[in-house]
């Protein structure tokens, strides 16, 4: 039964919003444009702000329900079951493991388990966009201080050791951000 319901986390997380949407509403692929990323980002880019908002939401909502309810059994299956519909955004099983960069599945998965982590977590994020313009650097700043903030208010070792792997997961998917970043070829939001 746990490992059915972890199945299907990987399962939900799998499903590509922003190509979903972009083929049926505009008749664009998200990832031949932009960034290529199927995430909410590129999706505004792309396909406009309402796709991208509608992307916003359904993958946080994607991480959302099956931890949340998860976590309505047992705190270790929800973190597992959180992992998983991660796992699934970043490497779909139909878009040949190659998807998105984790950060709006992260926020949902978090605001089932760890809210106030990731509600702490989502100001770093607004107070780094607002003074640099770029979503890449507030994501990965996110990350990053989501395991601090788990062990600054004392979470439990399971919750601090998933928020360091998943803000490692989250930089290490930026990879070719970190890269315009450093040469200035990095697109800013606005
Ligand atoms: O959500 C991913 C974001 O941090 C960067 O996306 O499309 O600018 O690479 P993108």
């Amino acid at each position: 039964m746990r490992y059915l319901f972890i199945f299907l986390a990987y399962l939900v997380g799998s499903i590509p919003f922003s190509l979903i949407l972009g083929l049926i509403f505009v008749k664009k692929d998200v990832r031949k444009e932009g960034s290529g990323n199927v995430g909410s980002t590129n999706a505004a880019r792309v396909l406009g702000y309402k796709i991208g908002l509608a992307t916003l939401v359904l993958d946080v909502s994607k991480g959302f329900i099956p931890t949340y309810i998860a976590s309505l059994y047992d705190p270790n299956l929800a973190i597992l079951v959180g992992l998983f519909a991660i796992l699934g955004h970043v490497f779909p099983i139909y878009l040949k493991f190659r998807g998105g960069k984790a950060v709006a599945t992260t926020i949902g998965v978090f605001l089932a388990i760890f809210p106030k982590g990731i509600l702490i977590a989502l100001v770093v994020f607004l107070l780094i966009f607002m003074l640099t313009k770029y979503v890449a650097l507030a994501s990965m700043s996110m990350a990053i201080s989501l395991p601090i903030i788990a062990y600054s208010l004392g979470s439990s070792l399971n919750m601090i050791y998933f928020s360091l792997f998943i803000a490692i997961l989250i930089v290490y998917r930026h990879k070719s951000n970190i890269k315009n970043l450093l040469t200035k070829k990095e697109d800013k939001f606005i």
